[in-house]
């Protein structure tokens, strides 16, 4: 038995319950930035469900890493079982750890330096085809290079173009309608033979179905391929044991899930506060064009674009794609003077707390110097945009180097305008993504020419 299960169960009224339900769409931002005001720890209550708010960051590090084994992931992640398979972010336990050592090879470091070229040749052909005064839909531009990004790293090239537009709408339908359920958690909804629910199984089904083909495809030519899913297809765990195609379509599926979206809201936001901010975009220019000097992006690049990558951790901060999380304890745990029961739902939000001014002197500015190493650094667990962790994202190489990429070959082309007087506002769904953004391409060459305010 250890110390933790003696500690009394928490007392009621112990933490104060402040609100009732999360609020509309449009409001649950101003809310969750609200819920910091509370104190390190404060409840409220989501539909039937009570919640436990996290607003130390010292406390959460506690949760993620020395009492970690007190916690499963919870709520949100509960509703991604209902499509099938228990992929990395859903496993638990043994299970998970296993899985983890499995995939871990994969998306290693000195691994993701052999992706470059991969996604440098993906992104470019995109890039290449914009217009001088063209306007963009930027968010749908990044999403649809990060999905052909992960899709190639995972597939070796882009598959069909009708598969593929299969696979991504059916992750879409399947992610939309887990964190639909998420936020109403009321478990008899989910199994009701609503419109919403039978078109999510539907497309859980097409979805399975298409990667199976690829799965048999790469099984039946193992020489063919020398990409994601032939590594997931042959690594081993420590009793010999592979992945059946059942696991590998589970994990596909989630690596698609995590590492499209997420990359792509980043780099949306990133050229939205590079179009509002012309010295941090013309010293953006100056760095890849000394980098580059007219040689196409390899490997070797990306540790010298060093202000590049401020610019990513700077946009990670303020526009952090992750607005909630969650955990549910397993076991009693006492956090700082609070102790919870087992089945305490646990929530926090990184959108918040990358906003938080006494963590981040002036939070709402966008300014990339404050990752400067002479800089105060803000405290230990309070920037982490990629969780921390047994269960930290496992992407986070492949997304960093990834957003290098198309960053600096944007940048070595094009420079973004805003639409005049348009409105961008954040939304939260699935990651927290631009109302809307339109912007318009300008050649480098064009503003060179001195042709454009
Ligand atoms: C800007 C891009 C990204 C951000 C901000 C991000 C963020 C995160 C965060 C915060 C977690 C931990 C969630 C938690 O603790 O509950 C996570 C987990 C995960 N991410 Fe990412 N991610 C990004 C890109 C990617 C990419 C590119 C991939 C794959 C190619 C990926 C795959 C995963 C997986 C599989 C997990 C689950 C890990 C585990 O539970 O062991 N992510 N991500």
């Amino acid at each position: 038995m250890t110390a933790d299960t003696h500690i009394p169960p928490i007392a009621p009224g112990r933490l104060p319950l402040i609100g009732h339900a999360i609020p509309l769409l449009r409001d649950r931002l101003a809310y969750v930035q609200r819920l910091r005001t509370y104190g390190p720890v404060a409840r409220i209550t989501v539909g039937p469900k009570s919640m436990t708010v996290i607003n130390s960051h010292e406390l959460l590090q506690e949760i993620l890493t020395s009492k970690s084994q007190h916690f499963n992931k919870g709520l949100l992640f509960d509703k991604l079982k209902i499509f099938g398979g228990d992929p990395l972010p859903v496993a638990e336990g043994k299970q998970h750890l296993n899985r983890r050592r499995m995939m871990q090879p994969a998306l290693h470091r000195e691994q993701v330096k052999g992706y470059v070229t991969t996604m440098r040749d993906t992104a470019e052909p995109s890039i290449a085809a914009w217009h001088h005064q063209e306007t963009l839909d930027v968010c749908n531009e990044m999403q649809l290079m990060a999905q052909g990004v992960v899709m190639a790293a995972l597939f070796s090239s882009n598959p069909q173009r009708g598969p593929a537009q299969t696979i991504l709408n059916g992750v879409d339908t399947v992610f939309k309608a887990a964190l639909q359920h998420a936020m109403v958690p009321i478990s008899t909804l989910e199994r009701l033979p609503t419109r919403g629910n039978r078109k999510a199984q539907a497309a859980n089904t097409v979805l399975r179905n298409a990667i199976g083909d690829i799965i048999a495809d790469h099984r039946a030519n193992p020489d063919a391929y020398d990409d994601l899913v032939s590594l997931l297809l042959t690594v081993q765990d420590e009793t010999g044991a592979t992945l059946t195609d059942q696991e590998v379509i589970a994990e596909v599926t989630a690596l698609l899930a995590a590492g499209s979206e997420t990359t792509a809201v980043t780099l949306a936001w990133l050229f939205h506060e590079l179009g509002h901010n012309p010295d941090l975009e013309h010293r953006l220019h100056e760095e890849v064009d000394s980098v580059l000097a007219g040689r196409p992006l390899a490997a070797e690049h990306i540790p010298q674009l060093v202000f590049t990558r401020r610019l990513i951790d700077e946009t990670l901060r303020l526009h952090n794609p992750a607005w909630i999380l969650t955990r549910r304890t397993i076991s009693p745990v006492r956090l700082g003077q609070f102790s919870l029961p087992a089945d305490t739902d646990v929530m926090w939000s990184p959108y918040a707390m990358h906003r938080d001014p006494d963590l981040f002197p002036d939070p709402l500015r966008f300014d990339p110097d404050r990752w400067l190493p002479e800089r105060p650094q803000p405290p230990r667990g309070a920037f982490i945009p990629f969780g921390i962790g047994k269960r930290m994202c496992i992407g986070d190489q492949f997304s960093m180097t990834e957003a290098i990429v198309i960053t600096a070959l944007i940048a070595s082309r094009w420079r973004l305008r805003p639409t005049p007087g348009a409105t961008v506002r954040p939304i939260p769904e699935i990651t927290v993504h631009p109302s809307s953004l339109d912007m318009i391409a300008e050649t480098r060459e064009h503003t060179a020419a001195g042709n454009t305010a």
